[in-house]
């Protein structure tokens, strides 16, 4: 029994070594400068992954699950597109696909939606627009656009998930068919 005890003495003290030696490497590995600024090279798949978990966790505690009010109509699509063209293209990609500067300059680039469509849900997508992300470049649009035209950015993202969706401004790069339409937030 005495030995017993001893052993889970020894196991508890080592692991409390091990982890203030972890915790300074980190430390250290920090301070010493040996975490690399440069924005112009790709995030590691280390980074990728921890940040998406801290993401996805801190999205899981705080994003309220509030529905979205907007429907997806003629209009409110139409409303999103413009929308998205002035706020989001920029960094996220415009409806023709083509890539931005900002895309590669920014670290961790923005998730480019007309090739890649966001898979979170509405909600979370509501609270990341509204709120931001921090450490990166994606900012919080609270100060600028009213919470329905954030629903209404939200609905607009949720319809990019649809193939063969023929809202404005969207031709995920296959038939050229929609290209005479007038509408607004088509983009050459
Ligand atoms: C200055 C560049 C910039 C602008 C402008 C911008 N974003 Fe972002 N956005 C980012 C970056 C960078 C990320 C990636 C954040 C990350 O890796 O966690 C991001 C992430 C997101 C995400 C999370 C996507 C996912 O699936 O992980 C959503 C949703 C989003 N942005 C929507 C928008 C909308 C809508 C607008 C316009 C109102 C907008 N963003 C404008 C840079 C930008």
């Amino acid at each position: 029994m005495k030995k017993f005890a001893l052993g889970i003495a020894t196991g508890l003290a080592l692991a409390i070594v091990a982890a203030f030696v972890m915790g300074m490497g980190v430390l250290m590995y920090v301070e010493q400068g040996y975490m690399d600024s440069r924005a112009d090279i790709p995030p590691s798949s280390f980074e990728k992954t921890q940040a998406m978990e801290a993401l996805d966790a801190s999205l899981d505690r705080c994003a309220p699950k509030a529905k979205n009010p907007i429907q997806p109509t003629a209009s409110t699509l139409s409303q999103g597109a413009k929308l998205y063209e002035t706020y989001c293209s920029r960094c996220h990609g415009a409806m023709d696909r083509s890539e931005t500067a900002w895309r590669i300059l920014l670290y961790p680039p923005p998730p480019q939606f007309p090739k890649k469509p966001t898979d979170m849900k509405e909600f979370e997508n509501f609270y990341v627009i509204k709120h931001g992300v921090r450490w990166t470049g994606m900012p919080a649009w609270s100060g600028e656009l009213s919470d329905a035209q954030i629903w209404t950015l939200v609905t607009y993202l949720n319809e990019m998930k649809k193939p063969t969706s023929a809202m404005p401004g969207m031709n995920h790069g296959a038939e050229p068919s929609n290209a005479g339409s007038e509408e607004k937030g088509g983009r050459k």
